[in-house]
């Protein structure tokens, strides 16, 4: 059997559920940290378990540069060379190619670029792509797809978008499936209703073990992006899960989940934390602000992790005022368990089919700060 989602419990849009995969199951929704170059930044895999995250995301562009898929391969693959015995999911590099590869180009097979580490010329096609995730090992493999820029004509958004529908089609051709892994398709269409419905449509006839809606968190801003789900999930088989790509903020994520998504990943919680952002059920808060540098509270209080349990908001804000590893590194811990705590949360909502007074009372805390 291929990977495999079942729905455990639904409150209006919402769904709790379980994804079965080949390194074992995963409660959604769920959010996976991001490991982009093989290790979730600033944190061991023990640590990242820690904290209940239960599945992590890998990057095809960032791996195949360096160290390089083959040499993964050899090394055991990417769950035994960074020690994450849980599942992976990996993006499929044309969404990295475009924001961090030099001189980029696209034509039909595939497309070709300089790498941003040392200008070497490399060349990801849809084949190539999901050869590279299979010597990775990926549970999830993602299809290559272009993130459509933002914003985008509609005739621009429908030839980028159908491009992504005939490499999904090539990239379904090339997987080869295996027990417990799965390939998932990615809808795009920038804002325009109709050609999300298209690409929906072209992906649901070709059939993927999961859906993703690919495309947004570009600029358009919350309410555009929530109008995508809106007139997206009701298109996708409600039998399969639903990943949005790349997002997001805690508020949207509870947005998200409330219309339909099962799965995220964002590097906001570890990109945030390495320079001194944390969010906490209080809302955001900046540890470089010279307000902490005496203040004995930790970070928040209803808080499980060791930046919460063991240390005070002063010494957080001098570890990072003084550049010192320990701060990033515990932000991090904080930021990924925040996030974990928050699904959980979501999770337990929906099974008790109180999902909109949860949401409310959430948003509250974010409101009401904690000066
Ligand atoms: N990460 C965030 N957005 C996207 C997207 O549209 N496509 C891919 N492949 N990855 C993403
Ligand atoms: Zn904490």
């Amino acid at each position: 059997m291929t990977l495999s989602w079942t729905c455990a419990a639904t409150d209006g849009a919402a769904r709790r559920g379980v994804l079965r995969t080949a390194h074992g199951a995963v409660e959604t929704p769920v959010f996976m940290p991001v490991g982009t170059a093989g290790t979730v930044k600033a944190m061991t895999a023990d640590a990242v378990r820690a904290t209940g995250a239960r599945m992590v995301l890998g990057n095809t562009y960032h791996l195949m540069l360096r160290p390089g898929a083959e040499r993964v391969a050899r090394l055991g693959g990417l769950h035994r060379m960074m020690d994450w015995q849980g599942p992976i999911l990996t993006d499929s590099g044309g969404f990295q190619v475009m924001s961090l590869a030099a001189l980029r180009e696209m034509d039909e097979q595939g497309v070709t670029f300089r790498s941003h580490l040392d200008g070497s010329r490399h060349r990801l096609t849809p084949e190539r792509s999901v050869e590279i995730q299979r010597l990775l090992g990926a549970d999830v493999t993602m299809c290559l797809d272009e993130c459509t820029p933002f914003p985008a004509s509609e005739a621009v958004a429908a030839e980028s978008m159908r491009r992504s529908m005939r490499w999904a089609a090539r990239c379904r051709e090339a997987f080869v499936p295996r027990p417990g892994h799965g390939l998932f398709g990615i809808v795009q269409g920038s804002t325009y209703p109709a050609l999300r419905a298209e690409s929906v449509a072209a992906l649901a006839a070709t059939g993927f073990e999961g859906y993703a809606v690919g495309g947004l968190a570009v600029g358009e801003g919350q309410p555009a992006m929530f109008a995508v789900l809106d007139c997206t999930l009701p298109l996708l088989p409600a039998s399969a899960p639903r990943y949005l790509m790349g997002v997001g903020t805690p508020s949207d994520i509870l947005g998200a989940v409330r219309r339909g998504i099962d799965m995220f990943d964002c590097v906001i919680p570890t990109r945030s934390g390495r320079t001194g952002r944390a969010y906490t059920s209080r809302g955001v808060l900046n540890l470089r602000n010279a307000k902490h540098a005496e203040d004995p509270r930790p970070l928040d209080p209803a808080c499980p992790c060791p930046a919460c349990t063991r240390h005070s908001r002063a010494y957080l804000h001098h570890l990072i005022k003084a550049a010192e590893m320990l701060g990033p590194m515990l932000l991090t811990w904080h930021n990924i368990q925040y996030y974990q705590d928050l699904t959980r949360g979501l999770r337990e909502a929906i099974s008790a089919g109180r999902l909109a007074a949860h949401c409310a009372a959430v948003e509250a805390g974010w409101a009401a700060g904690d000066a």
